[in-house]
């Protein structure tokens, strides 16, 4: 295995990816870094680690490349796990209908779902967590799976919405262990460091290097 490809169009990704397998002497690319289009694999997967499997394995037909795919979203104890893989297009009837409004709608849109939901629940039961599944795939096997959880509780207005960095439902999501702040209110490099994405990538990594 000489060359991955990430499959985002993401460059800060791919940069956090590429920094974590540095000494590994393997080329870590992006989607943009090739020169072909690729269609989008439908996710239908009803788990994030199916719906990370599905795309490292349409990705890794496409591009002949060993492929690296993530998944993400939010999971909420006392919605049963909601909005889990559907946490993208929460307030929406389906993917296709929320594509056509622009991260900025959607965001506030999913956020005033999940709050309206969790109305009249108290905090110490309103525990979250963000969860980010990962899969290596090469040819057409899964080589590696990880999978990071980053725990919190979503916050009762008025003190949520807060913040302004980072992006989905960040803004409402108290982080654990104080429920101090909201992990918008987290600087980036803060989040990033102890997110999800960076526990399911520091995993995967590891595995990366057992198998080469
Ligand atoms: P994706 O896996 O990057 O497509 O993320 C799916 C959805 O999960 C996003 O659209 C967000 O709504 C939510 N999500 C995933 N990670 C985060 C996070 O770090 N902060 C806030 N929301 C997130």
């Amino acid at each position: 295995m000489r060359t991955i490809v990430i499959a985002t169009q993401n460059p800060g990704k791919v940069a956090e990816l590429r920094a974590l397998l540095a000494g590994l002497e393997i080329e870590v690319l992006g989607l943009a870094d090739l020169s072909s289009r690729f269609d989008e694999p439908a996710e239908h997967g009803r788990t994030f680690e199916q719906n990370a499997a599905i795309k490292a394995l349409a990705y890794a037909a496409m591009t002949g490349l060993a492929c690296l795919a993530d998944d993400s979203g939010l999971e909420v104890d006392a919605l049963a796990g909601r909005p889990g893989v559907d946490s993208a297009y929460y307030a929406y009837p389906g993917e296709a209908e929320a594509r056509q409004h622009p991260r900025n709608v959607r965001d506030p849109k999913n956020i005033e779902r999940v709050l309206g939901e969790l109305e009249g629940v108290p905090l110490e039961k309103r525990s979250a967590r963000f969860v980010c599944c990962m899969a290596l795939a090469q040819h057409d096997a899964v080589l590696a799976t990880s999978r990071g959880c980053f725990e919190g509780r979503i916050g009762i207005p008025p003190r949520v919405p807060a913040g302004t960095h980072g992006f989905g439902y960040d803004p409402i999501f108290l982080v654990a262990p104080d429920f101090q702040y909201t992990s918008a209110e987290l600087a980036p490099e803060e989040k990033n460091a102890i997110s999800h994405r960076a526990h399911a990538a520091r995993a995967i990594v590891d595995k990366v290097r057992a198998l080469i």
